[in-house]
């Protein structure tokens, strides 16, 4: 942690950790480095800027959303900036109600406690953690048979970040619990130009305007693929060109990755031609689509759907996943049925 850098944090927040064991350079430390998500951004300013004032524990916060959109990286940055210590678990690595109650009453006061995929947490942890958040202590039984019995511990504050891929998992007890709520959405390219163009500057990379473009239109909506992106295309531009990210290299390398000019992979296509071609562009369940296409359905789900939804490929819907006439188009298959047709249409 540079010097500098210190002094730019908020408000003037100590960097308790590093949020890696390997350093990574690219994870923005403080909010003014977290780039896009502007009205997020805002609203998080102030309430750091609040809690601070009155020397309290920022709320406890939900963090929704896809992976690679940056909820771990604020987790850290909220951390940083509230000069908090931080604590980092995920739910699958939380077993038995002693895991989590040894976590929780070692936390120094004011700690930010991370619990990541915080759908997977079991029912009893679930217990827990409610009276944790809302009382600041936790029940512990002693004992066993009639002899046992219940102490009240009581823990330092702290505040809890709950991150998930899944929200609608999480049940509403413990949603309910969380003062503040953020879901984070897939960045538009206008975003992800700005994450390409901090990275590449922090990395040294030389790239074209033109081609931080183009990058930021294939990277799925996503920081983590975006800058991943990057550093391929540095390797291209290393091996095959002069070093410089130029349009040469980026279309080389693109299609070398079998990555299409709408940032589509090979799986994505894959998914669309399987339901066009099996299921008549569908509905098709997740599950199904999920076993034909050889992935788990947290993959499908978390991955490969919401940046399709969102690039107009496909619809979600209760009976299942339909694709649209882009998917058609894009893969230069047939539509069907010509009564649905917007020709047709116009007709009469
Ligand atoms: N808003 C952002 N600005 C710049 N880089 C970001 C941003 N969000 C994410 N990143 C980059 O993407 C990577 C993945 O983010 P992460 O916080 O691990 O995502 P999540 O926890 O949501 O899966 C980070 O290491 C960081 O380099
Ligand atoms: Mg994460």
């Amino acid at each position: 942690m540079k010097k500098d850098e210190k002094d730019k944090s908020l408000l003037g927040g100590e960097f308790s950790q590093p949020l890696d064991e390997k350093e990574n350079p690219l994870r923005p430390r403080i909010l003014d480095e977290f780039q896009g998500q502007p009205a997020i951004k805002d609203n998080l300013k102030i309430f750091i800027q609040a809690a601070r004032e009155r020397r309290e524990c920022l709320d406890h916060l939900f963090l929704a959303g896809p992976p690679g959109l940056g909820k771990t990286t604020l987790a850290g940055i909220l951390a940083n900036e509230m000069g908090a210590e931080l604590k980092i678990t995920s739910a699958p690595a939380l077993e038995k109600p002693k895991d989590l109650a040894g976590i929780l009453s070692t936390l120094p006061a004011g700690s930010v406690f991370f619990i990541d995929e915080i759908h997977r947490l079991k029912p009893v942890l679930e217990e827990m953690l409610y009276i944790a958040m809302e009382d600041y202590e936790i029940d512990w039984v002693i004992g066993q048979g009639p002899a046992a019995r219940t102490v009240r511990i009581p823990l330092a504050p702290f505040t809890l970040i709950g991150a998930t891929t899944k929200a609608g998992q999480v049940s509403s007890p413990l949603y309910n619990r969380f003062g503040i709520s953020l879901h984070l959405d897939l960045y538009s390219p206008e975003e992800l130009n700005l994450v390409i163009r901090r990275s590449a500057g922090i990395l040294g990379i030389t790239i074209e305007p033109e081609g931080v473009e183009r990058l930021s239109r294939c990277s799925r909506g996503t920081p983590r693929v975006a800058n991943r992106l990057l550093r391929r295309m540095r390797d291209f531009a290393q091996v095959l060109g002069r070093g410089t990210i130029d349009q040469g290299v980026i279309g080389e390398g693109l299609s070398r990755l079998g990555i299409d000019e709408y940032g589509l992979e090979k799986l994505d296509r894959e998914i669309l031609k399987f339901i066009i071609t099996r299921y008549q562009g569908g509905p098709v369940g997740a599950e199904t689509l999920a076993i034909c296409v050889g992935e788990a359905v947290e993959t499908l789900e978390d991955f490969y759907e919401p940046y399709l939804i969102q690039a107009g490929f496909l619809t979600r819907t209760p009976r299942g996943r339909t694709v649209t006439p882009l998917a058609y188009r894009h893969l230069n298959l047939p539509a069907p049925s010509p009564t649905g047709d917007e020709n047709q249409r116009l007709l009469f």
